[in-house]
């Protein structure tokens, strides 16, 4: 029997990197869980008394497939952040949303259509720009222009996209992730383009960023509690977890994407989230 289920995909079946610590910590707190795919149809998600949406790393590839997976999977059994939660989160349109209400990384939408315009006000206002999928991960797409004729954007997937200012400061002071777990920020791991090559501005280890962890800052705090503060607002739920990545903007730290489905959670970087996690978990199964 297991209590809770943690979904991951096919390519990491074990789970997230130092997904074992959450296993173990959950075990300490009397909470059995494993690790499942989730688009395993042999899992028994209704068998479990929660689930929760950990390294599900293809979900931008299959998003309607995974999104229907959830509501499905929601229905059985409580899963956290939740359905709705997710389908809001999957379109970084979100980030127009929350700029009203908190301060973020300035964002506008684009598609075919509007590309050549849209682009080319983008361009005249912020002379850099980074274009990438309303719906993606990991760092997949992102594209970097400096004029309509810059050959980069031969490198665009599928629309639609958002187009935002190329905040420099990702060079230097690069992302920070703040996780903020039952509305509280818990931790914190900086990111940065360390190790990096060809001007990458992206600051995935996978195009050789570094991540450590590093004492919750204040400031950092109190953006990321705001910003998870307002998309509970604007969803009406409950959000279990979330990961706030920030960037320096204007000499700010601003909101740059909120990551409420499947945020890679950093537990082999910073162990004490996975206990912080575990907590949670165990307090919301009594
Ligand atoms: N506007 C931007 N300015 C500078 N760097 C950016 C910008 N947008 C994205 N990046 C870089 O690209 C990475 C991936 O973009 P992000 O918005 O996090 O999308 P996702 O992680 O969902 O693919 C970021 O972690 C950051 O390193
Ligand atoms: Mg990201």
């Amino acid at each position: 029997m297991t209590d809770v289920l943690l979904a991951t995909f096919a390519l990491m079946p074990d789970g997230e990197p130092g997904g074992d610590l959450l296993v173990d910590a959950l075990a300490e707190r009397g909470v059995r869980a494993a690790w499942a795919c989730w688009d395993d149809p042999d899992v028994d998600w209704a068998g479990a008394r929660l689930v929760a949406v950990r390294s599900t790393w293809d979900y931008h590839r299959r998003a309607p497939e995974f999104l229907a997976w959830a509501r499905r999977t929601s229905v059985a059994t409580p899963l956290l952040n939740g359905p709705e939660v997710f389908a809001w989160n999957a379109d970084k349109a979100y980030l127009t949303e929350l700029a009203d209400l908190v301060p973020a990384v300035p964002t506008e939408l684009l598609d075919d259509a509007t590309l050549v315009a849209g682009l080319g006000a983008a361009l005249e206002r912020w002379g850099s720009v980074v274009i990438k999928p309303r719906t993606g991960a990991g760092g997949v797409g992102v594209v970097v222009a400096e004029s309509l004729a810059d050959e980069r954007l031969e490198g665009l997937t599928a629309a639609p996209w958002v187009v935002q200012p190329l905040v420099e400061s990702v060079r230097t002071s690069g992302e920070v992730s703040v996780f903020v777990l039952g509305g509280g920020a818990v931790s914190q791991v900086d990111k940065s383009t360390a190790g990096t090559a060809g001007g990458e501005i992206r600051v995935h280890e996978l195009y050789g960023g570094r991540s450590r962890a590093v004492p919750l800052g204040e400031e950092q705090a109190v953006v990321a509690e705001d910003a998870v503060r307002a998309a509970a607002g604007l969803t009406g739920a409950d959000l279990t977890y979330a990961r706030v990545d920030l960037m320096q903007w204007q000499g700010r730290w601003v909101l740059s994407e909120l990551e409420l489905i499947e945020p890679g959670l950093y537990f082999d970087v910073e162990p004490a989230t996975a206990t912080r996690f575990a907590d949670l978990v165990a307090r919301q199964l009594g």
